[in-house]
């Protein structure tokens, strides 16, 4: 076994250089340190090879999710289930919210998602300009969390509110904003719940009264738990799905061939969803933490260690993707980690695609052109996301206006 020091690498996620290019950085660190250890913001592991990732990933025994729940940096806060809950609780939680995610929910708000996304676009085609982030991909998703969970009585400009300030805030580490903005979605949360406590709907379409029938053990869900279960999703789900579109569509009009392209031949943009979903993945990394000393391929981590797995990097392994930066529509086969690995792995996948599907398609089939008019600003680990994305956008058929070619800066 190798000493610690043998491990040490000296990777800031956190850094400018790592902001304006974390691929070129994690290349690095996978053919070189795939397995590394970091003293910086407290002591850290990333793993980057896709091998190991999901090696790691499977292994929910050792690596646990409730314990750290960013890393670096060491931010915890309450367990909610799912995401940070560990065997056996997880799995009574999942089991009681996964017939919602894969039954008949998703294709019956698809099409309102669609008509949703449809209309934004109208709006942004009238108005000639936009930030496709904060007038777009937000707005969207925060429609889809209403229609998901059957919000009838949330506004979802609200909501987008909320989590935008939630996302900003955490950037910051303003807590006094995540806090605000907690406390107003948790109203939501607590809303849902004695309302569907009352006037339950059916529990094969909806999240809420699902959780509130489940009897895992012959009991009821413990009510907190049940509570945090709600509301965690608000946030995952959100901050996901909109950064995955919004990286999307920076990649559109960083690469207006690409866009071109897509624009002639609108057939092409599900067959490049895989794609991008690959490459645009906007969580750079998912914690984990070692429960116990472990050793694995001549590492140790040790008890109560912090481990990033960073997907993004996996997604481009060499080993597995040739070419990997290259965007290669129709790639096959494409066993991207975008959707994670092993018991966490994302149970709203389906779901994820079709709204990213219609976003795409709903965007390039309304506009005639987008262009960028001001350079993006990137936000910092663990996303790799842009917080506003300025465009001029031009009707069907026309071209937009100022388009000097901004290249994204950091
Ligand atoms: C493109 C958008 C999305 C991406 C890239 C994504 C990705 C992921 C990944 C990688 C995980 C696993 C995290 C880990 O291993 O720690 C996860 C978990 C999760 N996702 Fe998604 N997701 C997306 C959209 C959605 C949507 C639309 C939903 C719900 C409708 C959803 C619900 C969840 C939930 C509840 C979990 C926690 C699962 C668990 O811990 O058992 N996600 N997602």
């Amino acid at each position: 076994m190798s000493d610690q020091q043998d491990n040490m690498v000296d990777f800031d996620p956190m850094s400018p250089e790592f902001i304006q290019d974390p691929h070129s950085v994690l290349h690095k660190l996978r053919d070189e340190a795939p397995i590394a250890r970091s003293d910086r913001w407290g002591g850290f592991w990333a793993v980057t090879r896709r091998s190991d990732v999901v090696a790691l990933a499977k292994n929910h025994k050792q690596f646990i999710n409730s314990i750290t729940h960013i890393v670096p940096g060491g931010m915890a806060g309450k367990t909610r289930p799912l995401m940070h809950a560990d065997q056996p609780e997880h799995t009574d939680f999942r089991e009681a919210m996964l017939p919602v995610f894969n039954g008949p929910l998703g294709e019956r708000i698809a099409p309102q998602i669609r008509a949703h996304a449809e209309g934004l676009v109208s709006r942004l085609v009238a108005s000639g300009k936009a930030d496709l982030e904060r007038d777009y991909a937000g707005p969207l998703m925060a429609y889809t969390l209403t229609r998901f969970y059957g919000m009838d009585n949330v506004d979802p400009a609200d909501l987008d509110r909320w989590l935008f300030q939630y996302f900003t805030g955490g950037q910051k580490r303003e807590q006094g904003e995540v806090s605000d903005a907690h406390a107003a979605m948790m109203k939501v949360a607590v809303d849902l719940v004695e309302d569907r406590k009352v006037n339950p709907r059916d529990p094969e379409t909806d999240l809420v009264t699902a959780l509130l029938q489940a009897r895992p053990h012959g009991r009821p869900l413990d009510e907190e738990k049940l509570l945090g279960a709600v509301r965690q999703p608000f946030v995952i789900v959100w901050l996901a799905t909109s950064h995955s579109v919004g990286n999307m569509l920076t990649r559109l009009v960083e690469d207006t061939e690409l866009q071109d392209k897509l624009r002639r031949n609108p057939e092409l943009i599900a067959e490049s969803l895989e794609e991008f979903l690959r490459l645009d993945m906007p969580q750079l990394g998912f914690a984990r933490t070692s429960a116990g000393d472990f050793e694995y391929k001549g590492k140790l981590f040790r008890d109560k260690e912090p481990i990033a797995l960073v997907f993004p990097a996996a997604n481009r392994d060499p080993e597995v993707f040739e070419n990997p930066d290259e965007f290669r529509i129709g790639r096959s086969p494409n066993p991207h980690l975008t959707f994670g690995a092993g018991l966490h792995a994302c149970p709203g996948k389906a779901i994820a695609r079709a709204v990213v599907l219609a976003a795409l398609e709903s965007l390039i089939k309304g506009t005639g052109d987008l262009r960028l008019n001001t350079a993006i600003e990137r936000e910092h680990w663990p996303f790799r996301a842009s917080r506003h994305i300025h465009v001029d956008v031009a009707a069907p058929g026309l071209t937009a206006s100022a388009s000097d070619n901004l290249a994204s800066v950091s």
